[in-house]
């Protein structure tokens, strides 16, 4: 990777770790992240990822290295003076005040003039959708409208760089999902340099210029949603983003254009892709998307064809999963556009199955 120049350079992570007593909670975390990105921290629950956020607005100081932002160092620059705003995990809007008053806390704390407040915050109060709004209670506002402040709140200030700490995760799987646009158009109409911190791969992979994967403190991959999808750096990483059925482990036999993986008795085969280095009789791990599986067709010729019996069916809507035991190959799951398959091979009875290799992710052994 070319190293960025620092004007490109909006928030400069360098080396750094945070212990909270015996709990390693952040790792030697380097990150470089560009000015405009939409850049998201993606990882299981307590991986770390709002103590990396704490730490890039000031609330958390690193046990160790450095943090830059526009290409000043911020390590021990207090929260207000860092050109940060940030949108918490839980909003932390302040219940007793009002709309307005919450969104100007920033700004009266920064010593803005009266005048001055009153219209930026009206400007980011519209902003948001949430003009008429100003004298109401928090406590008077649904969950996406207190999420709408939150936003205002962080905005209004303009901030050199947006933190959002799973602003969405108390919402409806609708409001959500509308919230994400109204997400993606606010950042494409300020051109923030925004952190978001989501434990949620979907939203992850449908919002970012790119994720960052975290896994206990420590990066696991950095990557553009499609690279990351398509090709994960390691088994963490592949069985964290979307779904993917892990193979039993399989000895390689490589040729000029293809790979042969034999697990017991079956063998699959894969073309051979230039970036793979598998040698002949060594041990890889191969993982399968449920969309690259389908029902076998005598066009097939028995090529990457195995013989499952059918579990279950779970029909949801625009596709179905269906899960299927392959000797050899344990519990396959595929997943088959909308619902004309169920029921045409009833559980409890035998498939053909044809994987697709075209699409395989592999991975050494070794790796993790
Ligand atoms: N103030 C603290 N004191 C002690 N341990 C802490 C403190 N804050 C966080 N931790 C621990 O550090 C680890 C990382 O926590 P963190 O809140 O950063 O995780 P997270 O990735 O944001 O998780 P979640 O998705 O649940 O919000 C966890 O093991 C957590 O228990
Ligand atoms: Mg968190």
């Amino acid at each position: 990777m070319t190293a960025l120049q620092p004007d490109d350079c909006a928030v400069e992570i360098n080396h750094v770790s945070r212990v909270f007593g015996s709990v390693q909670a952040v790792n030697d975390v380097s990150l470089s992240i560009r000015t405009g990105e939409f850049i998201t921290l993606l990882g299981p629950s307590g991986c770390g990822k709002t103590t990396l956020l704490n730490m890039v607005a000031g609330f958390i100081n690193p046990s160790s290295g450095a943090i830059r932002i526009g290409g000043k160092d911020v390590t021990n620059v207090p929260v207000h003076l860092r050109d940060t705003g940030m949108v918490f995990q839980s909003y932390a809007l302040f219940p007793h005040m009002n709309v307005f008053d919450n969104v100007a806390f920033g700004l009266r704390q920064r010593k803005f003039t009266k005048a001055d407040i009153s219209s930026k915050v009206m400007q980011a109060i519209e902003m948001m959708s949430l003009s008429g709004m100003e004298h109401r209670r928090i406590s008077q506002l649904s969950g996406g409208q207190q999420q709408r402040v939150a936003l205002a709140r962080a905005i209004v200030i303009k901030p050199k760089v947006l933190l959002l700490d799973e602003p969405l995760s108390a919402l409806d799987k609708s409001l959500r999902a509308q919230m994400q646009v109204e997400l993606i158009e606010l950042h494409r109409n300020t051109g923030l340099t925004t952190i978001f911190v989501t434990h949620d791969q979907g939203e992850a992979l449908s919002l970012s210029d790119r994720i960052v994967v975290m896994n206990r403190g420590q990066i696991q991959q950095v990557a553009e949603p499609i690279d990351l999808y398509r090709n994960p750096a390691n088994g963490f990483v592949a069985s964290f983003i979307g779904e993917i059925n892990a193979l039993p482990p399989a000895t390689c036999t490589v040729a000029s254009d293809e790979i042969s993986l034999d697990i017991g008795n079956i063998r699959l085969i894969a073309p051979r892709r230039p970036e793979w280095q598998f040698a002949s009789g060594q041990s890889a791990k191969a993982f399968v998307r449920p969309e690259h599986i389908r029902i076998a067709t005598p066009a097939d010729g028995g090529r990457n064809v195995v013989t499952g019996e059918v579990l279950t069916h779970i029909y949801q809507g625009s596709h179905t999963i269906t899960r299927l035991n392959v000797d050899g190959l344990g519990p396959i799951e595929m997943r088959l556009p909308g619902g004309d398959v169920v029921g045409r091979v009833p559980v409890g009875l035998k498939a053909d199955i044809a994987i697709n290799l075209a699409e395989v992710v592999l991975l050494s052994n070794t790796a993790n």
